[in-house]
Parts: structure tokens; C-alpha cells; sequence
């Protein structure tokens, strides 16, 4: 039986290593996803899963069309969304290759189209965001990551627009907001999923050290490949786990 589980996947796609077993290209009135409808095999079940990022191009953080992505994912009868995602590590616990599930984030990306805005009411219209990861879902991923004998971060996730790096200012300046990871695709994806009623949560994978955060000023570029290799390895063992017991 499929579970209602669907996935969306960052740069790590092709590390993580998925078993593709069909795919459908849709369309949405929102527009075209970044990839077909991916169907993959894990653990015995199949899953819908877009690649955040397309599949043949690369498609930049600030041009993904989020709507078309999570509008697919729902006309596909996905009700619950887990997102792979690559940050860089601000906290001095957090690694390159190692992973986290964030249960807050702060969004400093700008002009990206970030509501459905086809709200009737006042619950759709200013969606409740107060907690922007859902609870329950974060804790099964981080409950098959202990099993997996992980220890799982959580965190804020600082969402910034890319497609540079940052400065080690800016890394400062979200430090001293509370942020503990930083990347580029978490928002505006979470608050669409919210307006569906989608449970959305972020899997996270550290690939490098936050700029200015590099114990040995290696350069930030110096470790992605293998961090990046690690962390998806952890990534595709956690979702074996968590879709064992679904
Ligand atoms: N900053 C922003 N986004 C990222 C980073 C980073 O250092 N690493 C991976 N995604």
C-alpha cells in the first residue's frame, strides 16, 4: 500500500539514490513542476516525489515555482510532505555529513510567490504558521533516525534567497537570531504545504560549515561532494526506517 507520504528533494536527488519506478508529468493551475511526478520505491512502498530542482536542469532556490511543486504533490493525494533539503551548519554541534530536522525557521527570502491566495476565510487567508514544521511527523523521522543510531539536531532554519552564499556577517546576524542552519528552499514550500493542509517537515542535511564557520578556513566548497555523500546515505537509511513502520 502506498502511504500518503510524498517527498520533495533538494540537490542531494542523485546522491540519495532513489529507485525511480515511474514517472507522470502533470501540470498544476499553477503552473509546471520543477520534475514529472517521480513514483519511488522504498521499502516496499511507493511514493510521490518531485525533484525540487528538476531532474535535467538545475533550476535556482529563487526560480523553483514551490506552488507547482506542493499543488502536485496534493492533486497526487500527498498529505504529508517530507522535504530533503542542504544547509549550511551555524551551530558549532552541527557538522558537514551529519543531519537535523529543524522545528523553526526564520524567512529572509524575498519576492518569491509565497501564498495559493485563494483563501475564503481567515484561516486560509493568515494561515496559522506559528509552528511551521508539523510536530508529529518531525518526531517519526527523528524517531527512525535514533533507530538508525543517529543523533538528530533540531534547530532554526534559516531560510535566505540565494543563489550566493553569505557573508560571515550575515551568518552572524542569523547566529545572533537564533539560527542554527541556513538554506534557500524550506520557505516559501512549508507555508504552501500549511495552506493545503499538507504536514510538512525538513529532513536536513549539513554539507558545509556556514560562511566564516570553518574550523580550519577550509573553503566552503572544499567538502560538499563528501558531506553531501554521507548525509544522503544517513537520508536514505532514515526514510528506509520511517516507511518500514508506515
Ligand atoms: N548557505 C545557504 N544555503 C546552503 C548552504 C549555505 O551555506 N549550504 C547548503 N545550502
Amino acid at each position: 500500500m502506498s502511504p500518503d507520504i510524498g517527498l520533495i528533494v533538494g540537490s542531494g536527488l542523485a546522491a540519495l539514490g532513489l529507485d525511480v519506478v515511474g514517472t507522470e508529468t502533470v501540470q498544476t493551475s499553477f503552473g509546471e513542476p520543477s520534475s514529472p511526478l517521480l513514483s519511488v520505491a522504498i521499502a516496499d512502498k511507493r511514493l510521490e516525489c518531485i525533484a525540487r530542482h528538476g531532474v535535467e536542469r538545475w533550476i535556482a532556490p529563487h526560480a523553483v515555482n514551490y506552488r507547482a511543486n506542493v499543488r502536485a504533490l496534493h492533486e497526487a493525494g500527498v498529505g504529508r510532505v517530507i522535504a530533503i533539503n542542504l544547509v549550511g551548519a551555524i551551530s558549532p554541534d552541527f557538522t558537514p555529513g551529519s543531519i537535523a530536522i529543524p522545528d523553526q525557521l526564520i524567512d529572509y527570502t524575498a519576492g518569491r510567490e509565497s501564498s495559493f491566495g485563494e483563501g475564503q476565510d481567515i484561516e486560509t487567508r493568515h494561515v496559522d504558521f506559528t509552528l511551521p514544521f508539523d510536530p508529529i511527523l518531525s518526531g517519526a523521522i527523528a524517531a527512525a533516525a535514533a533507530d538508525c543510531g543517529y543523533s538528530i539536531r533540531r534547530g532554526v532554519y534559516g531560510v535566505v534567497q540565494g543563489p550566493r552564499l553569505e557573508t560571515a556577517a550575515e551568518i552572524d546576524r542569523l547566529e545572533r537570531d537564533g539560527c542554527t542552519m541556513v538554506g534557500m528552499t524550506a520557505m516559501p514550500e512549508a507555508v504552501l504545504a500549511r495552506e493545503l493542509g499538507i504536514d510538512y517537515a525538513v529532513l536536513a542535511v549539513a554539507v558545509n560549515y556556514a560562511a566564516g564557520r570553518s574550523p580550519g578556513g577550509v573553503p566552503i566548497h572544499a567538502e560538499i561532494e563528501q558531506a553531501l555523500a554521507d548525509g544522503m546515505l544517513r537520508v536514505a537509511e532514515v526514510l528506509k526506517r520511517l516507511l518500514a513502520s508506515s
